[in-house]
């Protein structure tokens, strides 16, 4: 049987979060945000002092972790070993960390197997790099967003500056450059769109509309 799975993926900033949720209010189904699983990782990793590159550190890590995605009504609060570390997982920095350690294939498989299980669990929206081609191959529906990298920019520089962080938005372009090139270069899991993903283009096309046009995919496929 088909596992009930949307696989949203893209680069960071193409608006994967935002359609995701809003696809999993509008169907009545569990958001998981796996970004936020390596972003976990990559802060204790960067607080422990380990090696962003060290399987056997950032293995410990991830069997020692305890992690709750809580919905408080307003957002999804991310906890880690019972503290709070929704807002410390979404830094800049801390993008950065995450993308180093997701390129380590030990702790890719230990936080697939964990996003199947999520998935398994009941019907589920799941974004991220690789839902669509390494983590539910079979889901019915596979979304890919994109955009341009200066839109992706403007994007991120806004969320931080809503979160109060200064920002330089060269250096956050050339972050996402940069964070591109190793995410869609990595031996393991590279970021690519799965051949039977829906492509998208968010640089222009409204969330709205967007989020209207896969809904209609997934009626017009019997997905729900
Ligand atoms: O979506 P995000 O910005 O929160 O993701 C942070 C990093 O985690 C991203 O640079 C690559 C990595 N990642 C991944 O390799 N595979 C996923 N399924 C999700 C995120």
């Amino acid at each position: 049987m088909k596992p009930r799975v949307i696989a949203v993926d893209g680069p960071a900033g193409a608006g994967k979060s935002t359609v995701s949720r809003r696809l999993a209010r509008a169907l009545g189904w569990s958001y998981v945000d796996t970004g936020a699983m390596y972003r976990v990782v990559g802060l204790i990793a960067h607080e422990q002092g380990a090696d962003f590159a060290d399987a056997d550190a950032l293995v410990a890590i991830c069997d020692a972790l305890e992690l709750v995605f809580e919905d408080d009504g307003e957002g999804v609060r991310t906890i880690a070993n019972g503290r709070d570390v929704s807002r410390d997982i979404r830094s800049a920095e801390a993008g950065q960390h995450a993308s180093k350690v997701s390129v380590v294939a030990e702790l890719r498989q230990r936080l697939v197997a964990l996003q199947r299980r999520m998935g398994e669990a009941g019907p589920t929206v799941m974004e991220g790099r690789d839902i669509g081609t390494v983590v539910f191959p079979d889901a019915p529906l596979k979304v890919f967003l994109r955009a341009s990298v200066e839109e992706r920019a403007r994007r991120r520089c806004a969320d931080l500056e809503a979160r109060g962080d200064s920002v330089d938005r060269q250096r956050i372009e050339r972050e996402i450059a940069e964070r591109d090139q190793r995410d869609s270069t990595r031996a393991t899991s590279p970021l690519r769109p799965a051949d039977d993903a829906l492509i998208v283009d968010t640089t222009d096309e409204g969330i709205d509309q967007v989020v209207a046009r896969i809904l209609a995919l997934a009626d017009e496929r019997q997905v729900p």
